[in-house]
């Protein structure tokens, strides 16, 4: 499973991707309104760091026409740009015709297998299936990851499926066994998925009885 990391803080996307355990990028108005800085530079500051791994930028209009063409201004701004565009009815001509020019799209906002179903036959390249906020309504986001894992394999379809709104590592780890192609994940999902309290205190034991030995160097 591909990692993402849902953040626009730079620092923080320069120090994971340095590590080589990030995949790509997931950002939305929300991350963008707390880094700091014109979001253009931002944008064109992520896609450079990481010029060949996925950086998903979100439309921020909200009608139609100005959707697609804000939508190819954004695909326009760096070679791994993949544009994100709400699951809304309102959007299904403006998607089809984008898919067809051949736009990148991860669709987000994506609740149910249902709108999963439609995306998949528009032929989008990526959909973002929010696992944390179907959990916040006692909604089954898992659960809508299991089933849309099941159709995709079921019919063929091309879709990949990026689980979003990953708010702990429980979440991650559930989505690793639905078979997400890709988790996106915020700063805090991901520090703490690298870390484990026993791995922290076997080092300290360890190097106690290390010190036992009365050996400083080793080997001589
Ligand atoms: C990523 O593409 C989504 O915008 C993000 O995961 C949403 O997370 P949230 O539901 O915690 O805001």
């Amino acid at each position: 499973m591909k990692i993402f990391l849902d953040t626009a803080h730079i620092e923080s996307i320069e120090y994971y991707a340095s590590l080589g355990i990030i995949d790509g990028i997931t950002t939305n108005p929300t991350n963008l309104s707390k880094a700091t800085g014109n979001p253009t530079q931002t944008i064109q500051k992520i896609c450079a760091l990481l010029p060949d791994c996925p950086v998903n930028v979100e439309v921020t209009h909200e009608e139609p026409q100005a959707v697609y063409s804000q939508a190819l201004a954004i695909h326009k701004m760096a070679s791994n740009i993949v544009v994100k565009i709400p699951c809304h009815e309102k959007y299904y001509p403006v998607i089809k015709q984008l898919v067809q020019e051949g736009v990148s799209i991860n669709i987000t906002l994506v609740f149910s297998l249902l709108q999963s179903l439609m995306m998949c036959k528009l032929g989008v390249d990526f959909i973002s299936p929010f696992v944390g906020r179907l959990d916040d309504i006692d909604s089954d986001g898992i659960g809508l990851l299991n089933e849309i894992r099941l159709m995709i394999d079921m019919y063929e379809y091309k879709t990949k499926i990026l689980a979003a709104s990953i708010r702990s590592i429980d979440d991650l780890h559930e989505a690793l066994l639905a078979g997400a192609d890709i988790a996106t994940l915020p700063m805090n999902v991901l520090e703490k998925a690298i870390k484990h309290p026993l791995t922290d205190e076997g080092i300290k034991q360890f190097l106690n009885d290390w010190d036992k030995t009365g050996y400083d160097s080793f080997p001589e």
